[in-house]
Protein backbone atom coordinates (compact mmCIF):
# COMPACT_ATOMS: atom_id res chain seq x y z
CA UNK A 1 0.00 0.00 0.00
CA UNK A 2 1.83 3.38 -0.85
CA UNK A 3 0.01 4.91 2.62
CA UNK A 4 2.85 5.03 5.46
CA UNK A 5 5.74 4.99 2.30
CA UNK A 6 8.93 6.97 2.70
CA UNK A 7 10.48 7.55 -0.41
CA UNK A 8 13.31 9.30 0.83
CA UNK A 9 13.79 13.40 0.96
CA UNK A 10 13.53 16.10 -1.69
CA UNK A 11 14.36 19.86 -1.57
CA UNK A 12 10.92 21.82 -2.72
CA UNK A 13 10.08 25.01 -3.23
CA UNK A 14 6.64 26.27 -1.43
CA UNK A 15 4.81 29.91 -2.48
CA UNK A 16 4.08 31.90 0.85
CA UNK A 17 0.83 33.24 -1.13
CA UNK A 18 -0.27 30.38 -2.79
CA UNK A 19 0.92 27.33 -1.60
CA UNK A 20 2.16 25.94 -4.52
CA UNK A 21 4.83 23.41 -4.74
CA UNK A 22 8.29 23.70 -6.85
CA UNK A 23 11.19 21.64 -7.54
CA UNK A 24 13.05 24.58 -8.79
CA UNK A 25 13.77 27.98 -7.25
CA UNK A 26 12.07 30.89 -9.40
CA UNK A 27 12.18 34.63 -8.74
CA UNK A 28 8.63 34.50 -9.16
CA UNK A 29 5.70 32.49 -8.40
CA UNK A 30 4.43 31.39 -11.59
CA UNK A 31 0.98 30.55 -10.08
CA UNK A 32 0.01 33.65 -8.10
CA UNK A 33 2.75 35.98 -9.83
CA UNK A 34 3.74 37.49 -6.39
CA UNK A 35 7.75 38.13 -6.28
CA UNK A 36 10.15 36.05 -4.07
CA UNK A 37 7.94 34.15 -2.41
CA UNK A 38 8.98 30.63 -2.67
CA UNK A 39 10.58 29.46 0.26
CA UNK A 40 12.94 26.19 0.18
CA UNK A 41 11.59 22.96 2.37
CA UNK A 42 13.55 19.55 3.12
CA UNK A 43 10.00 17.52 2.59
CA UNK A 44 10.10 14.31 3.58
CA UNK A 45 8.32 12.77 0.44
CA UNK A 46 6.03 10.02 2.52
CA UNK A 47 2.47 9.72 1.75
CA UNK A 48 0.94 9.95 5.45
CA UNK A 49 -2.98 10.38 5.31
CA UNK A 50 -2.45 11.60 8.93
CA UNK A 51 0.25 14.76 8.85
CA UNK A 52 -2.48 15.57 5.54
CA UNK A 53 -4.84 15.86 8.53
CA UNK A 54 -7.03 13.06 7.70
CA UNK A 55 -8.72 11.03 10.43
CA UNK A 56 -7.42 7.78 10.11
CA UNK A 57 -10.06 4.76 11.40
CA UNK A 58 -8.93 1.61 12.60
CA UNK A 59 -12.90 0.71 12.78
CA UNK A 60 -14.58 -1.27 10.21
CA UNK A 61 -16.96 0.28 7.91
CA UNK A 62 -20.61 -0.26 9.64
CA UNK A 63 -24.04 0.27 8.06
CA UNK A 64 -25.31 3.79 8.56
CA UNK A 65 -28.44 2.40 10.83
CA UNK A 66 -26.01 0.85 13.08
CA UNK A 67 -23.98 3.96 13.79
CA UNK A 68 -24.21 4.96 17.52
CA UNK A 69 -24.34 8.74 18.26
CA UNK A 70 -22.18 10.04 20.47
CA UNK A 71 -23.61 11.66 23.66
CA UNK A 72 -25.60 15.12 23.14
CA UNK A 73 -22.48 17.60 22.01
CA UNK A 74 -22.67 20.63 24.15
CA UNK A 75 -23.15 23.86 22.38
CA UNK A 76 -21.91 27.00 24.54
CA UNK A 77 -24.18 30.00 23.70
CA UNK A 78 -22.05 33.20 24.22
CA UNK A 79 -24.93 35.34 24.62
CA UNK A 80 -23.20 37.60 22.18
CA UNK A 81 -26.45 37.15 19.42
CA UNK A 82 -25.36 38.45 16.54
CA UNK A 83 -22.11 35.97 16.98
CA UNK A 84 -23.86 33.34 17.99
CA UNK A 85 -26.58 33.58 14.58
CA UNK A 86 -23.13 32.88 12.42
CA UNK A 87 -21.87 29.82 14.31
CA UNK A 88 -24.99 28.10 14.84
CA UNK A 89 -26.05 29.04 18.31
CA UNK A 90 -22.96 29.20 20.11
CA UNK A 91 -19.55 26.78 20.21
CA UNK A 92 -19.69 23.74 19.59
CA UNK A 93 -18.01 21.68 22.18
CA UNK A 94 -14.85 19.37 20.96
CA UNK A 95 -15.11 21.83 17.16
CA UNK A 96 -12.22 22.83 15.94
CA UNK A 97 -12.91 26.16 14.03
CA UNK A 98 -10.81 29.04 12.12
CA UNK A 99 -11.56 33.24 12.52
CA UNK A 100 -10.14 35.37 9.61
CA UNK A 101 -9.59 38.64 8.59
CA UNK A 102 -7.30 41.67 7.72
CA UNK A 103 -5.11 42.47 10.60
CA UNK A 104 -6.49 45.20 12.64
CA UNK A 105 -10.25 44.76 12.33
CA UNK A 106 -10.89 43.20 15.40
CA UNK A 107 -10.47 39.45 15.70
CA UNK A 108 -8.35 39.50 19.06
CA UNK A 109 -10.91 42.09 20.46
CA UNK A 110 -13.96 40.10 19.63
CA UNK A 111 -12.17 36.68 20.76
CA UNK A 112 -11.61 38.36 24.24
CA UNK A 113 -15.45 39.34 24.79
CA UNK A 114 -16.77 35.76 23.40
CA UNK A 115 -14.50 34.14 25.92
CA UNK A 116 -15.37 36.14 28.37
CA UNK A 117 -18.92 34.64 28.66
CA UNK A 118 -17.43 31.18 28.20
CA UNK A 119 -15.84 31.75 32.15
CA UNK A 120 -19.29 32.58 33.22
CA UNK A 121 -20.47 28.75 32.28
CA UNK A 122 -17.48 27.82 34.22
CA UNK A 123 -15.42 26.77 30.88
CA UNK A 124 -11.46 26.84 31.61
CA UNK A 125 -9.83 28.64 28.58
CA UNK A 126 -6.10 28.67 27.59
CA UNK A 127 -5.71 31.84 25.10
CA UNK A 128 -2.01 31.39 23.45
CA UNK A 129 -0.89 34.39 21.64
CA UNK A 130 2.12 34.45 19.20
CA UNK A 131 1.62 38.02 18.41
CA UNK A 132 1.06 39.85 22.07
CA UNK A 133 2.62 39.86 25.42
CA UNK A 134 0.49 38.42 28.26
CA UNK A 135 0.34 42.17 29.84
CA UNK A 136 -0.92 43.49 26.40
CA UNK A 137 -3.66 41.30 26.29
CA UNK A 138 -4.49 42.15 29.85
CA UNK A 139 -4.95 45.98 29.53
CA UNK A 140 -7.03 44.96 26.71
CA UNK A 141 -8.86 43.12 28.51
CA UNK A 142 -9.29 45.93 31.09
CA UNK A 143 -10.22 48.38 28.64
CA UNK A 144 -13.05 46.19 27.49
CA UNK A 145 -14.39 45.40 31.24
CA UNK A 146 -14.76 41.85 31.01
CA UNK A 147 -14.71 38.97 33.01
CA UNK A 148 -11.72 37.80 33.43
CA UNK A 149 -11.40 34.79 35.49
CA UNK A 150 -10.59 31.18 34.54
CA UNK A 151 -9.06 32.73 31.10
CA UNK A 152 -5.29 31.72 30.95
CA UNK A 153 -3.02 33.84 29.00
CA UNK A 154 -0.05 32.45 27.69
CA UNK A 155 2.41 34.14 24.68
CA UNK A 156 3.58 31.44 23.30
CA UNK A 157 4.36 30.19 19.51
CA UNK A 158 5.47 26.36 19.55
CA UNK A 159 3.19 23.83 19.65
CA UNK A 160 4.88 21.70 21.41
CA UNK A 161 5.03 23.61 24.86
CA UNK A 162 1.46 24.72 23.80
CA UNK A 163 0.64 20.61 24.33
CA UNK A 164 2.87 20.54 27.28
CA UNK A 165 0.26 23.41 29.36
CA UNK A 166 -2.68 21.72 27.56
CA UNK A 167 -1.62 18.15 29.40
CA UNK A 168 -0.88 20.75 32.77
CA UNK A 169 -3.83 23.10 32.51
CA UNK A 170 -6.86 20.91 30.63
CA UNK A 171 -8.48 23.70 29.31
CA UNK A 172 -12.05 22.98 27.69
CA UNK A 173 -11.26 25.74 25.11
CA UNK A 174 -7.92 26.64 23.17
CA UNK A 175 -7.37 30.01 20.95
CA UNK A 176 -4.45 30.31 18.67
CA UNK A 177 -4.04 34.36 18.09
CA UNK A 178 -2.48 33.26 15.55
CA UNK A 179 -1.60 30.38 13.29
CA UNK A 180 0.24 32.28 11.12
CA UNK A 181 2.74 32.74 14.25
CA UNK A 182 2.51 28.88 15.29
CA UNK A 183 5.41 26.40 14.73
CA UNK A 184 6.05 22.69 15.19
CA UNK A 185 9.28 21.46 15.69
CA UNK A 186 8.67 18.85 13.83
CA UNK A 187 8.95 21.08 10.82
CA UNK A 188 11.62 23.03 8.89
CA UNK A 189 9.97 25.14 7.33
CA UNK A 190 9.50 29.31 8.99
CA UNK A 191 6.30 29.83 10.82
CA UNK A 192 3.57 31.41 8.74
CA UNK A 193 4.95 29.19 5.47
CA UNK A 194 1.95 27.44 4.21
CA UNK A 195 3.59 23.77 5.24
CA UNK A 196 4.04 24.68 8.87
CA UNK A 197 0.83 26.24 9.19
CA UNK A 198 -0.71 22.93 7.40
CA UNK A 199 1.29 20.41 9.77
CA UNK A 200 1.07 22.39 12.60
CA UNK A 201 -2.96 22.64 12.52
CA UNK A 202 -3.11 19.16 11.84
CA UNK A 203 -0.93 18.19 14.95
CA UNK A 204 -3.08 20.18 17.13
CA UNK A 205 -6.00 18.56 15.53
CA UNK A 206 -4.96 15.50 16.37
CA UNK A 207 -3.90 16.58 19.84
CA UNK A 208 -7.99 18.37 20.20
CA UNK A 209 -9.84 15.63 19.07
CA UNK A 210 -7.99 13.43 21.29
CA UNK A 211 -8.94 15.63 24.45
CA UNK A 212 -12.04 16.70 23.08
CA UNK A 213 -10.36 19.88 23.06
CA UNK A 214 -12.55 22.93 21.34
CA UNK A 215 -9.97 24.87 19.14
CA UNK A 216 -10.65 28.18 17.62
CA UNK A 217 -7.35 29.24 15.43
CA UNK A 218 -6.97 33.10 14.07
CA UNK A 219 -5.60 33.52 10.77
CA UNK A 220 -5.00 36.79 8.94
CA UNK A 221 -5.79 37.37 5.59
CA UNK A 222 -3.77 38.79 2.56
CA UNK A 223 -4.29 41.97 0.85
CA UNK A 224 -6.25 39.55 -2.20
CA UNK A 225 -8.65 38.81 0.57
CA UNK A 226 -7.01 35.19 1.09
CA UNK A 227 -6.13 33.52 4.65
CA UNK A 228 -2.44 32.94 3.10
CA UNK A 229 -1.68 29.52 4.18
CA UNK A 230 -5.12 29.26 6.51
CA UNK A 231 -7.05 29.07 2.76
CA UNK A 232 -5.37 24.94 2.75
CA UNK A 233 -7.18 24.16 6.36
CA UNK A 234 -10.42 25.10 5.25
CA UNK A 235 -11.41 22.10 4.05
CA UNK A 236 -10.47 20.23 7.35
CA UNK A 237 -11.64 22.92 9.94
CA UNK A 238 -15.81 22.51 11.17
CA UNK A 239 -15.99 25.87 10.65
CA UNK A 240 -14.48 29.11 8.65
CA UNK A 241 -15.74 32.58 9.71
CA UNK A 242 -14.45 36.06 8.51
CA UNK A 243 -14.49 39.36 10.13
CA UNK A 244 -15.04 42.25 7.17
CA UNK A 245 -14.73 46.19 7.55
CA UNK A 246 -12.37 49.06 6.83
CA UNK A 247 -10.18 49.84 9.99
CA UNK A 248 -11.30 53.38 9.23
CA UNK A 249 -14.99 52.69 9.57
CA UNK A 250 -16.34 51.28 12.61
CA UNK A 251 -18.53 48.60 10.87
CA UNK A 252 -17.59 45.35 10.98
CA UNK A 253 -19.73 42.04 8.94
CA UNK A 254 -18.93 38.41 10.62
CA UNK A 255 -19.68 35.75 8.20
CA UNK A 256 -19.38 32.30 7.90
CA UNK A 257 -18.06 30.91 4.56
CA UNK A 258 -18.17 27.19 5.77
CA UNK A 259 -20.23 25.67 8.57
CA UNK A 260 -20.54 21.94 9.36
CA UNK A 261 -23.35 23.01 12.52
CA UNK A 262 -25.23 25.55 10.97
CA UNK A 263 -26.31 27.36 7.52
CA UNK A 264 -23.71 29.97 6.64
CA UNK A 265 -26.77 32.29 5.01
CA UNK A 266 -26.54 34.53 8.79
CA UNK A 267 -24.17 37.51 8.98
CA UNK A 268 -23.45 39.09 12.67
CA UNK A 269 -23.22 42.95 12.68
CA UNK A 270 -21.19 44.63 14.74
CA UNK A 271 -19.46 48.43 15.21
CA UNK A 272 -16.04 49.31 17.15
CA UNK A 273 -15.93 51.38 19.95
CA UNK A 274 -13.89 52.74 22.54
CA UNK A 275 -15.33 49.36 24.67
CA UNK A 276 -14.60 46.90 21.83
CA UNK A 277 -16.85 45.45 19.37
CA UNK A 278 -20.77 46.51 20.29
CA UNK A 279 -23.58 44.54 18.48
CA UNK A 280 -25.85 46.30 16.02
CA UNK A 281 -29.80 45.51 16.51
CA UNK A 282 -31.15 48.15 13.55
CA UNK A 283 -29.69 46.20 10.88
CA UNK A 284 -31.67 48.18 8.00
CA UNK A 285 -29.57 51.65 8.52
CA UNK A 286 -26.48 49.97 9.31
CA UNK A 287 -24.59 50.89 6.49
CA UNK A 288 -26.00 53.78 4.45
CA UNK A 289 -27.03 56.00 7.70
CA UNK A 290 -28.27 59.02 5.03
CA UNK A 291 -28.81 58.40 1.62
CA UNK A 292 -26.74 61.25 0.02
CA UNK A 293 -28.46 63.00 -2.99
CA UNK A 294 -25.74 64.18 -5.13
CA UNK A 295 -24.68 63.24 -8.78
CA UNK A 296 -23.04 59.81 -8.31
CA UNK A 297 -24.86 58.00 -5.54
CA UNK A 298 -27.53 55.47 -5.76
CA UNK A 299 -29.31 53.51 -3.13
CA UNK A 300 -29.41 49.72 -2.97
CA UNK A 301 -31.00 46.96 -0.86
CA UNK A 302 -29.21 43.83 0.26
CA UNK A 303 -30.57 41.09 2.02
CA UNK A 304 -27.99 38.82 3.93
CA UNK A 305 -28.95 36.16 6.30
CA UNK A 306 -32.39 37.36 6.07
CA UNK A 307 -31.95 40.85 6.98
CA UNK A 308 -31.94 43.82 4.45
CA UNK A 309 -29.80 46.53 4.36
CA UNK A 310 -29.29 50.25 2.67
CA UNK A 311 -26.04 50.44 0.85
CA UNK A 312 -24.60 53.15 -1.25
CA UNK A 313 -23.45 52.71 -4.57
CA UNK A 314 -20.93 55.94 -5.18
CA UNK A 315 -19.68 56.03 -8.87
CA UNK A 316 -17.57 58.41 -10.41
CA UNK A 317 -16.44 59.42 -13.96
CA UNK A 318 -13.57 61.64 -14.32
CA UNK A 319 -12.03 62.55 -17.64
CA UNK A 320 -8.54 60.31 -18.12
CA UNK A 321 -5.07 61.71 -19.08
CA UNK A 322 -3.80 58.55 -19.34
CA UNK A 323 -3.94 56.33 -22.73
CA UNK A 324 -5.31 53.78 -20.01
CA UNK A 325 -8.50 54.24 -18.39
CA UNK A 326 -8.71 53.42 -14.62
CA UNK A 327 -11.31 50.83 -13.78
CA UNK A 328 -11.35 50.24 -9.89
CA UNK A 329 -14.21 49.24 -7.59
CA UNK A 330 -14.32 48.69 -3.83
CA UNK A 331 -17.02 46.37 -2.09
CA UNK A 332 -17.98 45.14 -5.99
CA UNK A 333 -16.65 42.79 -8.80
CA UNK A 334 -14.50 44.15 -11.28
CA UNK A 335 -15.53 42.02 -13.74
CA UNK A 336 -18.81 43.53 -13.24
CA UNK A 337 -18.12 46.45 -13.73
CA UNK A 338 -16.33 45.64 -17.15
CA UNK A 339 -19.66 44.08 -17.88
CA UNK A 340 -21.98 46.76 -17.11
CA UNK A 341 -19.88 49.26 -18.73
CA UNK A 342 -19.88 47.56 -22.53
CA UNK A 343 -23.63 46.93 -21.94
CA UNK A 344 -24.06 50.79 -21.17
CA UNK A 345 -21.90 51.89 -24.10
CA UNK A 346 -23.69 49.54 -26.32
CA UNK A 347 -27.60 50.23 -25.82
CA UNK A 348 -27.18 54.10 -24.51
CA UNK A 349 -24.49 55.34 -26.70
CA UNK A 350 -22.47 56.60 -23.99
CA UNK A 351 -19.05 56.98 -24.26
CA UNK A 352 -16.17 55.73 -21.67
CA UNK A 353 -13.53 54.94 -23.16
CA UNK A 354 -12.09 58.35 -21.83
CA UNK A 355 -13.06 58.31 -18.88
CA UNK A 356 -11.30 56.38 -14.98
CA UNK A 357 -14.02 55.21 -13.32
CA UNK A 358 -14.17 54.34 -9.89
CA UNK A 359 -17.16 52.52 -8.13
CA UNK A 360 -17.01 52.27 -3.77
CA UNK A 361 -19.61 50.34 -1.29
CA UNK A 362 -20.09 52.83 1.38
CA UNK A 363 -19.36 51.44 4.89
CA UNK A 364 -16.53 49.16 3.76
CA UNK A 365 -19.68 46.48 2.83
CA UNK A 366 -18.73 44.09 0.00
CA UNK A 367 -21.49 42.40 -2.18
CA UNK A 368 -21.51 39.54 -4.84
CA UNK A 369 -24.69 40.36 -5.93
CA UNK A 370 -26.09 40.59 -9.65
CA UNK A 371 -29.38 42.55 -8.08
CA UNK A 372 -27.05 45.39 -7.54
CA UNK A 373 -26.38 46.02 -11.28
CA UNK A 374 -29.61 48.17 -12.12
CA UNK A 375 -28.37 50.56 -8.81
CA UNK A 376 -24.52 50.60 -10.37
CA UNK A 377 -25.76 51.64 -13.61
CA UNK A 378 -27.57 54.61 -12.43
CA UNK A 379 -24.86 55.27 -10.40
CA UNK A 380 -22.48 55.46 -13.59
CA UNK A 381 -25.20 57.63 -15.39
CA UNK A 382 -25.42 59.72 -12.87
CA UNK A 383 -21.80 60.30 -12.27
CA UNK A 384 -21.29 60.48 -16.31
CA UNK A 385 -24.27 62.94 -16.79
CA UNK A 386 -23.27 65.11 -13.34
CA UNK A 387 -27.28 64.50 -12.43
CA UNK A 388 -28.29 63.64 -9.16
CA UNK A 389 -30.92 60.98 -9.04
CA UNK A 390 -34.50 61.28 -7.54
CA UNK A 391 -34.97 62.08 -4.28
CA UNK A 392 -35.06 58.97 -1.99
CA UNK A 393 -34.98 56.35 -4.72
CA UNK A 394 -33.88 52.89 -5.20
CA UNK A 395 -32.44 50.92 -8.09
CA UNK A 396 -33.24 46.77 -8.00
CA UNK A 397 -32.37 44.67 -10.75
CA UNK A 398 -30.57 42.22 -12.98
CA UNK A 399 -28.89 43.83 -15.93
CA UNK A 400 -28.27 41.39 -19.14
CA UNK A 401 -25.90 41.42 -21.94
CA UNK A 402 -28.58 42.90 -24.09
CA UNK A 403 -29.23 45.58 -22.23
CA UNK A 404 -32.90 44.20 -20.38
CA UNK A 405 -33.79 44.26 -16.89
CA UNK A 406 -34.29 40.70 -15.08
CA UNK A 407 -35.91 40.40 -11.46
CA UNK A 408 -33.53 38.64 -9.07
CA UNK A 409 -34.30 36.37 -6.15
CA UNK A 410 -36.40 38.53 -3.17
CA UNK A 411 -37.63 40.90 -4.99
CA UNK A 412 -40.50 41.43 -3.97
CA UNK A 413 -39.99 41.51 -0.58
CA UNK A 414 -36.86 44.20 -0.81
CA UNK A 415 -39.82 46.29 -2.41
CA UNK A 416 -41.59 45.96 0.78
CA UNK A 417 -38.90 46.69 3.07
CA UNK A 418 -38.22 49.65 1.41
CA UNK A 419 -41.20 50.95 1.26
CA UNK A 420 -41.66 50.94 4.84
CA UNK A 421 -38.24 52.68 5.03
CA UNK A 422 -40.06 55.50 3.36
CA UNK A 423 -38.55 55.06 -0.54
CA UNK A 424 -40.54 57.29 -2.96
CA UNK A 425 -38.87 55.70 -5.88
CA UNK A 426 -38.56 52.43 -6.74
CA UNK A 427 -36.90 51.35 -10.39
CA UNK A 428 -37.42 47.75 -10.97
CA UNK A 429 -38.38 45.19 -14.01
CA UNK A 430 -41.88 44.86 -14.86
CA UNK A 431 -42.49 41.59 -13.37
CA UNK A 432 -41.66 42.74 -9.83
CA UNK A 433 -43.91 45.69 -10.47
CA UNK A 434 -46.94 42.93 -11.09
CA UNK A 435 -46.38 41.20 -8.08
CA UNK A 436 -46.91 44.23 -6.16
CA UNK A 437 -49.76 45.16 -7.77
CA UNK A 438 -51.75 44.38 -4.47
CA UNK A 439 -49.98 45.31 -1.76
CA UNK A 440 -49.78 48.82 -0.12
CA UNK A 441 -47.14 50.82 -0.72
CA UNK A 442 -46.24 54.18 -0.42
CA UNK A 443 -43.60 53.97 -2.84
CA UNK A 444 -44.08 54.32 -6.54
CA UNK A 445 -42.67 51.94 -8.51
CA UNK A 446 -40.93 52.54 -12.38
CA UNK A 447 -40.70 49.90 -14.45
CA UNK A 448 -37.60 49.88 -16.63
CA UNK A 449 -37.43 47.36 -19.13
CA UNK A 450 -33.78 48.36 -20.39
CA UNK A 451 -30.67 50.00 -19.74
CA UNK A 452 -31.73 52.96 -21.99
CA UNK A 453 -35.15 53.08 -20.28
CA UNK A 454 -33.56 53.79 -17.39
CA UNK A 455 -31.45 56.61 -18.83
CA UNK A 456 -34.42 57.84 -20.00
CA UNK A 457 -36.26 57.81 -16.58
CA UNK A 458 -33.62 59.68 -15.38
CA UNK A 459 -32.20 62.00 -16.93
CA UNK A 460 -35.27 63.57 -18.30
P1 LIG B 1 -7.43 43.86 17.26
O1 LIG B 1 -8.48 43.09 17.97
O2 LIG B 1 -6.06 43.87 17.84
O3 LIG B 1 -7.31 43.40 15.74
P2 LIG B 1 -6.75 42.05 15.10
O4 LIG B 1 -6.62 41.05 16.17
O5 LIG B 1 -7.79 41.67 14.06
O6 LIG B 1 -5.45 42.37 14.44
O7 LIG B 1 -8.03 45.32 17.13
C1 LIG B 1 -7.24 46.31 16.68
C2 LIG B 1 -7.95 47.62 16.49
O8 LIG B 1 -9.15 47.77 17.20
C3 LIG B 1 -7.03 48.69 16.95
O9 LIG B 1 -6.75 49.51 15.83
C4 LIG B 1 -7.76 49.43 18.00
C5 LIG B 1 -9.18 49.03 17.83
N1 LIG B 1 -9.89 48.90 19.12
C6 LIG B 1 -10.92 49.77 19.41
O10 LIG B 1 -11.25 50.67 18.63
N2 LIG B 1 -11.60 49.65 20.61
C7 LIG B 1 -11.27 48.70 21.50
O11 LIG B 1 -11.89 48.61 22.57
C8 LIG B 1 -10.19 47.80 21.19
C9 LIG B 1 -9.78 46.73 22.16
C10 LIG B 1 -9.54 47.94 19.98
MG1 LIG C 1 -4.86 40.20 16.92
Amino acid sequence: MAVNKKKGSQTKYCCRECGSLFLQWVGRCPRCGEWDSLDEEKQETETNLQVAGWVVSKEKPQLLTQVALPDKQGVWATDVNEFDRVIGGGWFEGSFGLLGGAPGVGKSTLILQLLSRLAKIDKKVLYVSGEESASQIKQRADRLQIEQSLIYIVSEACLETISNYISEYKPDFIVIDSIQTLYTQESSSIPGSVTQIKESASLLMRMAKNDNLTVLLVGHITKEGDLAGPKTLEHMVDYVLYLEGEKQEQNRILRAVKNRFSSIQEVGLFRMTQKGLAQVEDATRFFSETAHEQAGCSNYLAIEGGRGFFLEVQALVGETKQNYPVRTTVGFDKNRLLLLLAVLEKHTGMDFSRNDIYINLAGGFRLLDSCMDLAVIAALISSHTETALPHKSLYLGEVSLTGSIRKTSLLKERVLEASRYGFKHIFLPASVAEACKKEELTSTLHVVKSVADLMAAITK
